[in-house]
């Protein structure tokens, strides 16, 4: 923790991010009637209010934020609204058109690419020999695309499913930034922050301390 404390986000801020974050629930809700009803698909939602009390924790002016796996960019497009130089990937590529256009209706400058968060020629060794990689998908590299690599972002969010973390925990330790936070949606609705694969706090919705 340290003093340098961000104020307060001010009452449009507030308004603007709630009504974001309530039209990606509409858009999930839709996705999960008419998409994931017939076919299975990777993307779930993460509770939206407890990603943003995590985001404010670390929340400090020109930091680089990326989602792992951004879905319809609702956190990425949340990050950028809070003052991150914000990035997300995402390997379907239907759905990177629809956090582009979700990004243009909010006036954001987020950035978003079609591809994996997974740097080219990285792979999980698992402890005990098994490298499955779950519900993450194969594609190529999506950090070409913003010229830069995984090393150099402040912090990192993903939501892993189940059983899912080690790997993500892995890729941080071998990729990320030295200093880098990474947060972690967990299945029961909150978001943990690790730095260095330690654990520093977990949120649900409401922040109640900074963690830097
Ligand atoms: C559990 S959803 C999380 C969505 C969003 N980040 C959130 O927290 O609400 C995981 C997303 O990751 C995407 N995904 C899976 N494997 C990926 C990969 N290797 N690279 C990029 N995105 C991937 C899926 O298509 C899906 O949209």
């Amino acid at each position: 923790m340290t003093g340098d404390v961000e104020p307060a986000l001010d009452r449009d801020l507030d308004t603007r991010i709630n009504a974001l974050c309530e039209e990606g629930r509409e858009f999930w809700h839709r996705f999960d009637a008419e998409v994931r009803q017939d076919d299975w698909h990777p993307f779930v939602a993460s509770d939206y209010d407890a990603v943003r009390a995590a985001l404010e924790s670390v929340r400090k002016p020109g930091r680089r934020f990326l989602e792992w796996g951004s879905a319809t960019g609702v956190i990425t497009i949340m990050a950028d609204l809070l003052g991150f130089d914000a990035y997300g990937i995402e390997l379907d590529s239907s759905l990177v058109d629809v956090a582009r256009d979700l990004a243009a209706r909010w006036h954001s400058n987020a950035q978003f690419a079609a591809g994996s968060f997974i740097p080219m020629g990285w792979e999980w060794k698992h402890p005990e020999g098994n490298g499955r990689h779950g519900t993450v998908g194969r594609g190529p590299s999506g950090y070409l695309e913003f010229g830069c690599a995984l090393g150099d972002f402040d912090v990192v969010y993903g939501f892993p499913w189940m059983g899912e973390e080690p790997m993500m925990l892995d890729l941080m330790r071998t990729h990320g930034g030295k200093d880098a936070h990474l947060l972690l949606h967990t299945p029961q609705g909150a978001t943990r922050t690790y730095r260095d694969g330690k654990i520093l706090g977990e949120l649900i919705s409401t922040p109640t301390a900074r963690i830097d």
